[in-house]
């Protein structure tokens, strides 16, 4: 029995199972995973040259002009309608099949970040440029170069099925998922504001992955609901009356008053918050105030970040927030003006969603590869399309078999390292989500 037929019986016993598909129906639908899974092994070793081209040549957000004309080349020569400028440097692609069926999107970001490579790896980036002022390194420290490629080839599997796909599929290529300047909307953000989701064929499902380098090559992970948190910004600004330090009680001390909030603000976590239900984090990163040491100044700014794993425990934040420091100001007679500036949403998964495609993930990977992971306190924009209309958000493995996470480069770091064997999983699990998607078993 090879793998294909193992593969075959789990869909089997997954589609018996719930019941959705009729016999002709699901025995065309095997047929096509079986297809589109021997095509991903075989397009493997072009995955990982367009992987590795990437990788050496990597762009920082809203600059992904190459990378977008190496996309859409690609895209073009598989007959896919291409339109490129989106969101800037982006590039949307548009697979109508041969049947009727759902539109379905497939989404991966495409920029690099400012990070100085030091893996040893013969294709590791040299680029460099200007950053914020600074000379910095530029590098796909985060594996969106593995994300392109991945879903480059999905592109071509799905192409090379174009008569017999019951659907049409959107491929999204995104730029700037690490963050445009603060105050200028950019990527997912910017991408549904130009009607990605609404122009065009107007997808009712969006699907998409993020690489892992301290999860096993072939491991999935996911999780229902709050997936990624929400990251909100905040900035305090406490004003007090100045004096000589000498005196304090000739003033109103705002750097004691900003000191009282900092604290106040960790017992919106402790106290307020019911924890058991989702995390919640509340970190000050800047505290601004004063000149010399004598001196008790007028003012003192506070910035940080405010992260949540659901919308209304997000809101809750953001009013607790507002009444500690505006209270704790009030109380040693200074003012506290709080402002809040959304940057990202919850990633949310659709729980029936989720629930819905877990066969296929488990049909993919094999049952005791899908591991059902905790939520993750950091943010990811694709959770913009989720806002709009249901998706999910999956990880997938790309450190070394037998290697110990807690020695894998993290994301972001120069020494972040990804096994290139781990991608052909993503193939597999994007266009088993579509394909099952479209023979119906998304739907109820
Ligand atoms: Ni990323």
């Amino acid at each position: 029995m090879n793998s294909n037929d193992i593969f075959c019986k789990r869909i089997l016993l997954a589609a018996l199972g719930l019941g959705l598909l009729a016999a002709p129906a699901f025995a065309q639908q095997s047929k096509l995973i079986a297809r589109a899974n021997t095509m991903a092994d075989k397009l493997e070793p072009q995955m990982i040259e367009w992987r590795r081209d990437f990788h050496e040549h990597p762009e920082l957000g809203n600059h992904e002009t190459e990378t977008a004309a190496k996309i859409a080349a690609h895209l073009k020569k598989l007959g896919i309608e291409v339109q490129t400028g989106v969101a800037r440097t982006g590039v949307v692609g548009v697979l109508k099949g041969g049947k009727p069926g759902p539109v379905v999107a497939l989404r991966a970001d495409i920029d690099g970040l400012p990070v100085t490579e030091r893996t040893d790896v013969p294709f590791a980036s040299k680029v460099t440029t200007t950053y914020n002022g600074q000379q910095v390194g530029v590098m796909h420290a985060c594996g969106h170069d593995t994300h392109i490629a991945m879903l480059m080839a999905t592109a071509e599997v799905l192409a090379g099925m174009k008569n017999e796909l019951p659907g049409t599929v959107k491929f999204i290529f995104q730029p700037a998922e690490e963050g445009s300047p603060v105050g200028q909307i950019g990527g997912a953000n910017l991408m549904v504001q130009e009607g990605v989701l609404e122009k065009g064929p107007k997808p009712e499902v969006i699907f998409g992955l993020h690489i892992n380098s301290q999860t096993e090559v072939g491991k999935l992970k996911y999780k229902p609901g709050g997936t990624m948190a929400s990251a909100d910004i905040f900035r305090i600004k406490v004003k007090g009356k100045q004096v000589h330090g000498a005196y304090p009680w000739g003033g109103i001390d705002p750097v004691v008053t900003a000191s009282q909030i900092v604290m106040g603000l960790q017992t919106i976590i402790s106290r307020q918050i019911e924890l058991p239900e989702d995390a919640a984090v509340i970190t000050v990163g800047m505290i601004h105030g004063g000149v010399r040491n004598n001196i008790i100044p007028e003012e003192v700014q506070l910035e940080g970040t405010i992260r949540a794993l659901n919308k209304e425990m997000q809101q809750q934040l953001h009013d607790k927030i507002k009444l500690t420091a505006t209270k704790i100001a009030e109380s040693a007679g200074a003012t506290a003006e709080v402002e809040i500036i959304p940057q990202t949403p919850v990633t949310y998964n659709d729980p029936a969603l989720t629930d819905k495609m877990l066969p296929t993930l488990q049909a993919v990977a094999g049952p005791q590869n899908v591991i059902l992971a905790k939520a993750v306190t950091g943010a990811e924009d694709f959770a913009f399309y989720q806002e709009k209309i249901p998706g999910l958000f999956i990880f997938v493995g790309g450190m070394p078999k037998g290697k110990d996470p807690a020695t894998a480069a993290p994301h972001h770091t120069p020494d972040f390292y990804i096994d290139e064997s781990g991608m052909k999983l993503g193939v597999k699990t994007l266009t088993g989500l579509t394909l099952n998607y479209m023979a119906g078993k998304g739907k109820k």
